[in-house]
C-alpha cells in the first residue's frame, strides 16, 4: 500500500505502515531492554542490535565524507544540527581517523527550536518549528559531545562549539569572530530555503579548493528550498554533484572540481 509523505512531531516521513509498525516494535524493545537494566557494561555495544539499515546507512556516508577531508585544513561546520545524530558521529569520527588534529573543530549552528523563516520557494510543506528540540536541549548535546570527545585522545581541548540561533544572525558573527576559520567541510541540513542560502552565501570565501559542500535534501521533493538555495548562490551547474547509493537525497561536490 502507497504510504503519503506525512509529517510526524515536525519530522516528515514516507515510511510505510509496516515499517512504522516495525520502527515502533523495536522502540518498544529498546525501551523494555533498558527498563530491565539494559546490557551490563558493555551496554553501548550491544546497542548495536537497535540499529536499523537506515541508520547504519548514514554512517557508512558520514564516514565516506569524512574520508575525504582528511588532507583538507580547516573546520567543519553542520548547518542543521537537530538531536546532535550527524554531530556526534563527526567527534567520533575525527577521534578515529585524526586523533591529533585537534584543529578539525566541529561547529553545529542550530535555533534548537525548529524552522525559523520559511519561504515560497519551500513548496509550502514546512512550517516554522518543525524539528525542534526539547527545551535546553543543547545543553545536553553539549554534554553527549564532551563525553564523546573524553574517549579519543586529547579530551582537554574542546573541538566542538554549538552556535545557537538563527544562522542568519549567528554565521556573520561567528565568522568574524573566527576570521582564521577555514571551512572544509560544510554540512548544509536546514532543509529549507532562506537560511541555507545566507549560510552558502557567507560560508563560499572560506573554503578552499577540495573543501565539501554537502546537501542533504538535494532534488527533495518535498524541501525543494535547499537546492534553489544552491542554484542561486553557485548555480546548479558549476559543481560536479555526486551522490551515495544509500541516500536518496543526499548530494555533495568538492569545492574547485
Ligand atoms: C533535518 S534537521 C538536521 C538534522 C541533523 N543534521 C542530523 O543529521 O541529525 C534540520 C535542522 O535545521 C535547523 N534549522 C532550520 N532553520 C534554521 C535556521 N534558520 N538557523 C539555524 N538552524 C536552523 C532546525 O532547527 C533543525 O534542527
Amino acid at each position: 500500500m502507497r504510504t503519503e509523505l506525512q509529517k510526524i512531531e515536525g519530522e516528515f516521513t514516507q515510511r510505510a505502515a509496516t515499517e512504522s509498525d516495525n520502527d515502533a516494535k523495536l522502540h518498544a524493545l529498546a525501551r523494555a531492554r533498558f527498563a530491565e537494566g539494559g546490557f551490563g557494561p558493555q551496554w553501548n555495544y550491544h546497542s548495536m542490535v537497535f540499529l536499523k539499515r537506515q541508520v547504519i546507512s548514514r554512517i557508512l556516508y558520514q564516514d565516506m565524507l569524512y574520508r575525504q577531508i582528511l588532507d583538507v585544513p580547516g573546520v567543519i561546520c553542520e548547518f542543521g544540527v537537530h538531536w546532535g545524530a550527524t554531530m556526534s558521529l563527526l567527534v567520533n569520527l575525527r577521534g578515529m581517523y585524526e586523533p591529533f588534529n585537534h584543529s578539525r573543530r566541529i561547529v553545529g549552528f542550530d535555533t534548537f527550536s525548529g524552522f525559523v523563516d520559511v519561504d515560497a520557494k519551500d513548496g509550502g510543506f514546512s512550517n516554522a518549528g518543525d524539528y525542534s528540540t526539547s527545551q535546553g536541549y543543547e545543553a545536553q548535546l553539549a554534554e553527549l559531545l564532551s563525553l564523546h570527545e573524553s574517549f579519543s585522545p586529547i579530551p582537554q581541548i574542546q573541538k566542538y562549539e554549538l552556535v545557537k540561533g538563527d544562522v542568519s544572525a549567528t554565521l556573520p558573527d561567528w565568522l568574524e569572530k573566527n576570521p582564521q576559520a577555514v571551512v572544509s567541510m560544510a554540512i548544509f541540513d536546514m532543509d529549507v530555503f532562506k537560511p541555507t542560502r545566507d549560510a552558502l552565501e557567507l560560508v563560499l570565501p572560506r573554503l578552499t579548493r577540495g573543501s565539501l559542500l554537502v546537501f542533504d535534501e538535494l532534488n527533495c521533493p518535498h524541501f525543494p528550498g535547499e537546492t534553489r538555495a544552491l542554484d542561486e548562490i553557485v548555480g546548479l551547474g558549476n559543481l560536479r554533484l555526486r551522490r551515495f547509493p544509500h541516500q536518496p537525497y543526499c548530494a555533495w561536490a568538492v569545492w574547485g572540481e
